[in-house]
């Protein structure tokens, strides 16, 4: 066996050192094989691949996309997929939402809630508590995005999913997630980020106890680097950062449920075995994982506070230049180091919408009610800002270099207007005080003699 040969079989891994296999570069072709001899060499569907295995194309984007946009790989798996996409039967969605969705009247407000409860009783795995918090856009147009949250207390076991609706950014907040996939094996911690693309399939397992997160479920065009314009060559998020996994497969024979979720319906078929059978694969439409904490912040060094966008980790770009149909943006540890500068968020009305959520440690502009865990939506053009005791601390400190340690905030920003679910209105944890956080804000206007 090869360092980057991992067989799985019955749940057990074998040979298999994550840390070891991952195969680094964002948008890379990588070839991997979990068996001496599996992929094919020099050729894509060679009249009987190696093994006896079936050859079968992944598309991500148009047989005609540009050569720069161009997604797609080939897998090299046990049977084919027709294998497993037939015999489907539509089940209940369970609290998933897809766009358009259009279920609650909460008012054209700040929304914030605290962090949903991780179930203790009963057994919910990722896709049975998978929530959606809010929708914009259209799956079946393909633009728009939603945000949804997820809880989990047990692992998906024979249960595997996968998505025709759109890309999931998932996000870990609390404990680590093990990501069984097509292309292989994916564990994710709380600063990490997974990416899997539209229409692979995977399962979650948990690693050391009950997970949560959030996820972004992007119906647009894939994630990719922003561009860094007169920033240079270097710097935010590096390409060889970006971790893809090398093979891995299930070769069991039993009986397995796999559910399909398609235009916001979730379906189900039972296989009699696993769909986890890609034994090698190579090309560039697979998915990924990144440590939020190699992302190297730019900032301001002298005076003033940046636009967030100096924090876009990944962009899905919609047909408006620079107007994105999801901004993946982080505010990570960093320096702060500006002069005569109001150095926490200013106060803003965005024409973009932004959900955001915290993975760990404080946000500098609400100090108090936004903890890990917890989410907040500001709509297009909604004010929001500091709240009373950031601006007060923000506004009358000595700016000495300081540092934002141990902290990981994020935003799925979007050009397109959130429409909140039922489930979201009606959580308990929503937090009907929030817009109270600015009460205190007082007149400090002097007009001139
Ligand atoms: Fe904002």
């Amino acid at each position: 066996m090869t360092l980057q040969e991992h067989i799985f079989s019955g749940g057990q891994v074998k040979n298999a050192d994550p840390d070891f296999g991952y195969l680094p570069g964002f948008g890379n072709t990588h070839s991997t094989q979990a068996a001496s001899g599996a992929l094919p060499i020099g050729r894509n569907s060679p009249q009987q691949p190696p093994l006896g295995l079936y050859a079968e194309q992944l598309s991500g984007t148009a047989f005609t996309a540009p050569r720069a946009d161009n997604k797609r790989s080939w897998l090299y798996r046990i049977l084919p997929s027709v294998k497993h996409g037939t015999g489907f039967q539509e089940v209940d969605r369970g609290l998933i939402r897809t766009g358009p969705c259009r279920e609650s009247n909460l008012p054209a407000q700040q929304l914030r809630w605290q962090p949903i409860d991780i179930p203790e009783d009963g057994s919910v795995d990722f896709l049975m508590g998978l929530r959606t918090v809010a929708t914009c856009g259209n799956a079946a147009a393909q633009t728009g995005l939603a945000a949804h949250v997820f809880v989990a207390n047990a692992s998906m076991g024979r249960k595997y999913f996968h998505n025709a609706d759109g890309e999931l950014l998932i996000v870990p907040q609390h404990n680590t997630m093990k990501l069984v996939t097509e292309m292989g094996i994916i564990v994710a911690a709380p600063g990490d980020i997974v990416v899997i693309p539209r229409g692979i399939k995977f399962k979650v397992d948990l690693v050391d106890g009950p997970i949560r997160g959030y996820v972004c479920e992007n119906y647009g065009v894939a994630l990719t680097l922003p561009e860094r314009g007169p920033i240079g060559a270097n710097c935010l998020a590096n390409a060889r950062d970006f971790l893809y996994p090398a093979a891995a497969y299930e070769d069991i024979r039993e009986t397995c449920t796999l559910y399909l979720k398609a235009q916001g319906r979730l379906f189900r078929t039972t296989l009699e075995q696993s769909p986890l059978d890609v034994v090698a694969w190579h090309g560039n439409y697979a998915p990924y994982k990144y440590d939020l904490r190699r992302f190297s912040p730019v900032g301001a060094t002298l005076f003033d506070h940046p636009d967030p966008s100096i924090f876009t980790v990944l962009s899905a770009p919609s047909d408006i230049p620079g107007t994105a149909n999801v901004d993946f943006v982080i505010f990570p540890e960093r320096w702060l180091v500006m002069e005569d500068s109001f150095r926490p968020p200013w106060y803003h009305m965005n024409v973009m919408s932004e959900f955001m959520g915290l993975i760990y440690g404080v946000y500098d502009a609400k100090p108090g009610g936004f903890v890990p865990g917890g989410m907040s939506l500001h709509n297009a053009l909604v004010a929001h800002g500091p709240d009373t005791e950031a601006f007060a601390r923000g506004s009358t400190k000595v700016l000495e270099p300081e540092k934002l340690a141990g902290t990981m905030a994020f935003m799925f920003e979007t050009r397109y207007i959130l429409d909140p679910t039922d489930y979201a209105a009606n959580l308990d944890t929503i937090d009907a005080s929030y817009p109270d956080c600015w009460d205190g804000l007082e007149r400090t206007f002097r007009a001139p003699d």
